[in-house]
């Protein structure tokens, strides 16, 4: 096998993770630049793996560990997080290293029991609990629901190492493994739409947690995660995003989401656009014919309006409004006001359909709902650029 190297992250940490070029889909979020899934050896006198790798990697993984040490040599494996792109490896890891124990949660070892039937109990970890590995300690803090029920985070201290789990990742597949390696622009666009495709939900627990790590002694100078490049500088332009991201700080922005299907929706769409803009908000129009869910929810991370379109297909939504408003939902968007619209041409329940949705969501309305049979004429035309105005204005009123 093609042997790859291990790259060094501090005084006893080395990446050892695999680079996944071709991942394109992570359970519904469009991952254009693929990810790596991280994983950590610490050379302590008892060597430690943090994390394993994603099933298919395995190979990749026991190579760069041997470019570093024998993978006999591992006495503890820790699992910070059960879900399969970090954990899928471990029964094959632990085959080929025999460790001594491997480490988890109290919810990460069941966890890890009902994924994989392991040959060997998984022994867990309190919080706040320390392993030593002889010449260093590595300290657990749990992270529940930020982004599972298992999951924790590690830390060294000394090297002031953050194992960060998916806490801060990016999916980006990279020759580098350093954030200051790479454009900066890139690193920004991908924490973005990591945070409102995988960790929108949890924002608020997401917080907490950050909050915390200060009265449980941990500072780090390197920020390691699970997926895609390590920090190991300019921590403050990373704690600034996440502290806008996770109180879900709006702009004066608005995103009409729409799809169409005899033009119609589109026309209304575009009208709600130009009123918004002529409203001074700074405007995302996009149809859904041309930009993926996981787009749209990059998108709505700093957007304080959002405006959904659709014509009645059969009584219901079209299908690509399905689709989002599904995928929305899940996520739990915060801070919004909105409407929704379309064109119908018998019945026309999907206006109503979509501000159910809203209303779920606790989105403010601007509007109760704009309709339109068939194709929409000037006055209809109008009313969309009034409600796009409207919209503008609340806006402005709420974020000056
Ligand atoms: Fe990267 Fe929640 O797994």
């Amino acid at each position: 096998m093609h042997p790859y190297r291990a790259t060094q992250v501090s005084e006893h940490v080395w990446w050892v993770g695999a680079v996944d070029w071709n991942m394109r889909d992570f359970h519904g979020y469009l991952t254009n630049r693929g990810t790596t899934y991280n994983a950590y050896l610490v050379m302590g006198e008892k060597i430690t793996l943090v994390d394993t790798v994603k099933a298919p990697f395995c190979g990749e993984l026991l190579s760069r560990i041997a470019s570093v040490v024998d993978p006999a040599e591992i006495s503890y494996i820790v699992s910070n997080h059960a879900e399969m792109d970090h954990s899928g490896g471990l029964a094959t890891v632990i085959e080929a290293v025999k460790p001594e124990k491997v480490f988890a949660s109290q919810l990460g070892a069941r966890a890890l029991a009902e994924h994989f039937r392991l040959p060997a109990p998984v022994t867990p970890v309190k919080d706040g609990e320390q392993l030593d590995l002889g010449n260093l300690r590595l300290a657990f803090a749990e992270t529940r629901m930020v982004h599972w029920p298992d999951s924790m985070v590690s830390w060294l201290p000394g090297d002031d190492v953050l194992f960060s789990q998916d806490g801060f990742g990016q999916h980006l597949a990279s020759s580098e493994r350093f954030v200051d390696q790479l454009d900066a622009s890139i690193i920004e666009y991908e924490s973005a739409r990591y945070f409102a495709n995988i960790l929108l939900p949890f924002a608020p627990l997401v917080a907490k947690v950050i909050d915390r790590l200060p009265a449980l002694g941990i500072a780090p100078k390197i920020v390691a995660p699970d997926h895609g490049a390590i920090w190991r500088a300019d921590l403050g332009r990373l704690l600034g995003w996440y502290a806008a991201w996770t109180r879900q700080s709006k702009r004066r922005k608005a995103l009409v989401v729409y799809d169409t299907m005899w033009n119609s929706t589109s026309l209304m769409a575009h009208a709600i656009a130009d009123g918004l803009e002529s409203g001074g908000a700074s405007v995302k129009l996009m149809s859904l014919k041309a930009n993926h869910r996981s787009d749209l929810l990059h998108e709505l991370l700093d957007a304080g309006a959002l405006l959904v379109g659709s014509p009645t297909l059969n009584n219901n939504v079209y299908p690509s409004l399905a689709d989002f408003l599904t995928y929305l939902r899940g996520l739990k968007p915060q801070n919004l006001i909105g409407a929704s619209f379309g064109s119908y041409g018998w019945s026309g329940e999907a206006v109503g359909q979509i501000k159910e949705h809203l209303e779920a969501m606790k989105v403010e309305l601007v509007h109760d709902g704009l309709r339109q049979r068939f194709v929409p004429d000037a006055k209809c035309l109008g009313e969309c650029a009034a409600l796009g105005r409207t919209t503008a204005e609340r806006l402005a009123a709420r974020i000056g």
